[in-house]
């Protein structure tokens, strides 16, 4: 039996939601959420430029998300402090660093994969971090990135990176090519290398790994656990987020029976409700939830009719609750 006091541990890597720019916001967060009290969520990757001189507000979140942990793009030790300080001041749980993105503007901003190939300067930027704030400071990487894809590489940079106080790492288990592959392509065609992470987490035992890279089951998610501290979801929880109903009760030994998925509909109107008094448009919020009655019947026309209409200014609750008509439940 798995130790249930695991979900006082606060934040726990052991299950959590990727960070995806777009995807991972906070009406999405917020409704993940209300399907797992002990998951760990991300937001999606905000770079310290917007954060320290942005005009909007790039730290907005909801009491009920935690725990909660704000991913940072950026390179420039100074600003990921103050962007780190700035994230724990707004009640975030943890400070993550994108060492995965392998996009041409986050290259160009000499962030996210490419940085792979600089332990030191990432080692500085934990440093930093952790300076700054009092939140476990962890980062996100991958394995490789072009030809700096040995295991040794790999080691080198963990190496450099925890000598500056860094004991949690996230590793997507692919390596990113920097030129040539899309950030798309970067998910996709780079073959998965499960067991190298095993390894790491064999040689360096002190340190909490967890993994990620296409998973999509929860039996998955529990094989990685009889080798690694954590597993990290991405599209799979995206595209059928109810899969998150049983996560508390699988990987975390609690009893609690889940909500249905209609009872997680209804709990989301009321939020819903607010964020349309607040001028929020419902597809904002509702496109987060296109998947949630996938695999019943209706769930075609449920999505249909959320995309169709879901946009329309001033659409409101009367719109989720006709494209919940059409479905049933099992
Ligand atoms: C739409 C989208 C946006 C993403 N944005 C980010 C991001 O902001 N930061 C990051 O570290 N990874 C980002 N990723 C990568 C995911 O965090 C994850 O590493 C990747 O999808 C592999 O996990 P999966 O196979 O479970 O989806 C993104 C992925 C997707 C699909």
């Amino acid at each position: 039996m798995i130790n249930t006091d695991i979900s006082n541990a606060y934040p726990t890597n052991r299950f959590s939601i990727a960070p995806m720019l777009d995807w991972t916001d906070q009406y999405c967060r917020y409704f993940h959420r209300l399907m797992s009290k002990n998951t760990l969520l991300y937001t999606e990757m905000v770079t310290t430029g917007a954060i320290l001189y942005g005009k909007g507000d790039y730290l907005q979140r909801d009491a009920a998300e935690h725990p909660v942990a704000l991913q940072l793009g950026g390179s420039a030790p100074l600003d990921l402090a103050q962007a780190a300080k700035a994230g724990a001041e707004r009640g975030f749980d943890e400070i993550n660093l994108n060492v995965g993105c392998p996009s041409d503007r986050v290259q160009n901003g000499r962030f996210g994969a490419c940085l792979m190939a600089e332990g030191e300067l990432v080692g500085d930027a934990v440093k930093a971090m952790r300076d700054a704030c009092d939140l476990p400071v962890t980062v996100k990487t991958r394995i490789g990135i072009d030809d700096l894809d040995s295991y040794e590489f790999l080691c080198d940079f963990i190496e450099k990176v925890k000598a500056q106080g860094c004991d949690t790492f996230i590793i997507h288990a692919r390596k990113a090519w920097l030129s040539g592959l899309s950030p798309k392509q970067n998910r996709d065609v780079p073959p998965l290398d499960y067991e190298r992470v095993y390894q790491l987490k064999r040689d360096f035992p002190e340190l909490t790994i967890a993994i990620n890279g296409g998973i999509k089951t929860l039996d998955e998610c529990k094989t990685h656990l009889q080798h690694l501290d954590g597993v990290m979801l991405g599209r799979e929880v995206y595209a059928n987020p109810y899969i998150l109903s049983t996560v508390d009760q699988q990987l975390f030994g609690c009893d609690k029976v889940p909500l249905t998925r209609f009872q997680v509909l209804e709990k989301m109107y009321p939020y819903i409700e607010a964020q349309l008094a607040q001028g929020v448009h419902l597809n904002r919020v509702a496109r987060h939830m296109l998947g949630l009655f996938q695999g019943l019947p209706g769930a075609r026309a449920w999505r249909r009719h959320l995309s169709e209409n879901g946009h329309i200014p001033g659409s409101g609750i009367e719109v989720m609750q006709k494209a919940a008509s059409f479905v049933h439940e099992e």
